[in-house]
C-alpha cells in the first residue's frame, strides 16, 4: 500500500489517476498531472490549482492559478502576484515573486526576474550567485548554460564561476564530459575546457553516445562520427559530393566575374526585361544575353517569369545601384582590381607583400589618389558595407560621455552619419587623405554638426580627441604601419581618453576572416588579427584594451583606453 502513488497512470481524460486499470481514489478533477516525490501531484479544479496527495485529497488549502511537479522537494507555482516555490505542506520557499520559475535540479532552479534576467536560486530560495543572465538554463552534472545580453552562451558552475569563459552562439549541457556548442562556423562537440573535440563544423549533432554521436553535415550529409569527428558511418550521402563541391570552389571567379559583367553592363538597371531587350540596351553581342541571364539565374540574382521577363530577386536587388545599400561599386570593386591582383596572390605569399603593389608600382590608395572613377567607386563600396556591417555600432558604442569624436581613416563619412543621428548632442570631424575629404559630403541634416579634415594617418594628426575611432584601418596595414597609426592615435589623444577600433576579431577556435585575412595581404599588406595580437600591439603604443563588443556583422568593436 505504501508509495502506491509510483505506479499510478493518469486516466485517458487525464481527470484522475490510475492504479492496476481501476481509479486511485473517488475524486476527479479538470486535470491532474504525474505524481512526483514525495508522494504529490498537481491537479486543477473548479477551486484553483493545488496538490493532490495519493488519495485524491487536496495536499493544503492554498489555490494558485497553475501548479507543477515536486523536484528535491519544492514545486514552482503561479500566484496572481507571480511565480515561487512551495514545499510539500504547501507553505512557500521564499518571501519573492517571479516571472517565471523553473524546477529544482541539483539543488538549483532557474528564476526570471520581472524586469527579464535570469538567475539560479538555491534549495532556501536564495540566490546561488550575483550574476544576472538574459537566459540561465538547469544544471546538470554540475553545470548549466547562461546566456549573456549579447546573445552568447557559455557553462557556469553552481556557485556562478565561468568554467571555461568561452562564449558560444548556442551551447547544451554536459552530457558524459562533452558538450554540444555551435560557433560562427557550425555545431560541434566541445570538451570541458570549452575547447573543439574536433576541426569539423556540421549542421546539427547529438550528444555521445558510447563514444559515438550522430551529426549532419553543413553539405546535408548524415553520418556517424567519433569523438576526434572522424565519420565513421555514412547515414546519408551529401546532396553533393567532396568533388563536385570543390570544383564548384574552384572557379569561384566565374561568379564574381559575372555579376561584375552584370553590373559593368547595366543589366538590373533594365529590368523587368526580356533577355532580347537586355541584350540590345546593354549592347551586349547578338544571341549572349539569353546566355547571361541564365548564368544570372543559376546566381539566384534574377529570375523569369511566364512571359519571359526577368526580374531581380530580393538578392539581385542589392546589385541595383539604386538600393540605400548597393553592392553594385563593391562587385566592380572585387571584379576590377581585387581580381586582378588576386591573380599574384602566389608571389604575395612567397614575399610577404602585397600583389596589389606589385602589379601597379605604388600602394592602393596612393594608386587610388590619381583615380577619380575608382576612389568613387571605393569609398561608394565601403559606405554600403559601413551602412550596413555599422547597423548597430552606435547602439553598442556608448557615446554620452563625449561632446565630440574624430574618426581618423573615417572615408566618407558613413559611420559618423549613424552616430550623429542616433546622438543628437554629439559633433564629429572625419579625417583621411585629402583626395578623399575634397569630394566627401555630408548629408544636410548634419551639415553643422561634422567636419572633414585632410591628414595623413601616419604623420602627426591635424585634430586631437578624447574619443577616436580607427574602423577598418587597422586591417590594411603590416604590424610596423598598424604601430605607426597607432603611435599618432596615442599622441591625438589626451590620457584616459578612449580609442574604439572596428575591425573583424580572428578567433583562435574557428577559421573564421582566413579568406578577407588573404585579401588584405593581396591588396594591402594587411592582415586581420586576434584580440591577442589587437592587445599586443595596441599596449606597444600605451594603449590598455577595455573590452571586445561583438556587433551583429563581421565586425567587433575593441574599446581601449589611452593610458
Ligand atoms: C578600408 S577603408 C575604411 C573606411 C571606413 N573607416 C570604414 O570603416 O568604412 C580605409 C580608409 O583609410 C583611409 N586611409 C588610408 N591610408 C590613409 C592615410 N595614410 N591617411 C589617412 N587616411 C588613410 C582610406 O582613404 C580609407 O578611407
Amino acid at each position: 500500500m505504501k508509495e502506491r502513488w509510483r505506479e499510478y497512470g493518469i486516466s485517458e481524460s487525464a481527470s484522475h489517476h490510475v492504479y492496476k486499470g481501476r481509479p486511485a481514489y473517488r475524486s476527479r478533477f479538470d486535470e491532474v498531472m504525474k505524481f512526483h516525490e514525495p508522494g504529490l501531484a498537481p491537479a486543477i479544479d473548479g477551486s484553483g490549482a493545488y496538490h493532490i496527495t495519493a488519495d485524491g485529497l487536496p495536499a493544503y488549502e492554498s489555490r494558485y492559478v497553475s501548479t507543477f511537479g515536486y523536484y528535491e522537494g519544492r514545486a514552482a507555482v503561479h500566484s496572481d502576484d507571480g511565480w515561487f516555490h512551495i514545499l510539500a505542506d504547501g507553505s512557500p520557499l521564499y518571501k519573492e515573486r517571479y516571472a517565471w520559475c523553473g524546477n529544482f535540479q541539483e539543488d538549483r532552479c532557474a528564476v526570471r526576474l520581472r524586469g527579464g534576467d535570469y538567475f539560479h536560486i538555491i534549495s532556501d530560495g536564495l540566490p546561488a550567485y550575483r550574476g544576472r543572465y538574459r537566459y540561465a538554463g538547469d544544471f546538470k552534472e554540475g553545470y548549466a548554460v547562461v546566456q549573456r545580453d549579447d546573445g552568447k552562451h557559455t557553462h557556469i558552475d553552481a556557485s556562478g564561476n565561468l568554467i571555461h569563459g568561452r562564449w558560444f552562439k548556442d551551447l547544451d549541457v554536459f552530457h558524459k564530459r562533452y558538450a554540444r556548442a555551435c560557433d560562427s562556423e557550425g555545431w560541434h562537440h566541445v570538451d570541458m575546457t570549452g575547447m573543439p573535440l574536433y576541426r569539423e563544423r556540421f549542421s546539427n549533432v547529438e550528444p555521445f553516445y558510447n563514444g559515438q554521436a550522430r551529426v549532419e553535415g553543413l553539405d546535408g550529409s548524415l553520418s556517424v562520427v567519433n569523438e576526434s569527428g572522424l565519420t565513421l558511418l555514412e547515414l546519408r550521402s551529401p546532396p553533393q559530393s567532396h568533388f563536385e563541391a570543390l570544383s564548384r570552389e574552384m572557379v569561384g571567379h566565374w561568379r564574381t566575374q559575372t555579376i561584375h559583367a552584370a553590373v559593368e553592363l547595366g543589366v538590373f538597371e533594365c529590368l523587368p526585361a526580356s533577355d532580347i531587350e537586355v541584350q540590345e540596351r546593354t549592347r551586349m553581342h547578338r544571341s549572349v544575353g539569353a546566355r547571361l541571364m541564365r548564368a544570372l539565374m543559376e546566381l539566384e540574382v534574377v529570375w523569369r517569369d511566364v512571359d519571359g521577363l526577368y526580374h531581380p530577386t530580393n538578392r539581385g536587388a542589392l546589385l541595383m545601384r539604386s538600393h540605400p545599400i548597393s553592392l553594385s561599386d563593391a562587385a566592380r570593386h572585387w571584379g576590377r582590381e581585387s581580381y586582378q591582383s588576386w591573380s599574384g596572390v602566389v608571389r604575395s605569399l612567397q614575399t610577404g607583400k602585397s600583389a596589389f603593389e606589385k602589379l601597379h608600382g605604388k600602394s592602393f590608395f596612393d594608386w587610388l589618389q590619381d583615380r577619380p572613377c575608382d576612389l568613387r567607386t571605393y569609398h561608394s563600396a565601403m559606405s554600403a558595407y559601413a551602412r550596413h556591417d555599422y547597423r548597430d555600432v552606435s547602439d553598442l558604442l556608448e557615446l554620452t560621455d563625449h561632446d565630440s569624436i574624430l574618426d581618423a581613416g573615417g572615408g566618407a563619412g558613413e559611420l559618423v552619419f549613424a552616430l550623429l543621428r542616433s546622438c543628437p548632442e554629439l559633433e564629429a570631424t572625419i579625417m583621411d587623405r585629402a583626395e578623399v575629404v575634397e569630394v566627401a559630403m555630408p548629408p544636410a541634416d548634419l551639415a553643422g554638426r561634422c567636419r572633414y579634415v585632410a591628414g595623413d594617418l601616419f604623420e602627426e594628426w591635424p585634430v586631437t580627441s578624447d574619443a577616436v575611432i580607427l574602423s577598418r584601418v587597422i586591417h590594411d596595414c603590416p604590424n610596423g604601419d598598424a604601430l605607426r597609426i597607432l603611435r599618432r592615435a596615442r599622441e591625438a589623444i589626451p590620457r584616459g581618453g578612449t580609442l574604439y577600433v572596428i575591425e573583424m576579431v580572428l578567433d583562435e577556435a574557428t577559421s573564421r576572416g582566413g579568406l578577407l585575412d588573404l585579401n588584405m595581404l593581396v591588396m594591402t599588406q594587411g592582415a586581420e588579427r586576434t584580440e591577442k595580437q589587437f592587445r599586443e600591439i595596441l599596449a606597444q603604443e600605451g594603449f590598455g584594451l577595455l573590452d571586445v563588443v561583438e556587433t551583429s556583422s563581421v565586425s567587433s568593436i575593441l574599446r581601449a583606453r589611452a593610458l
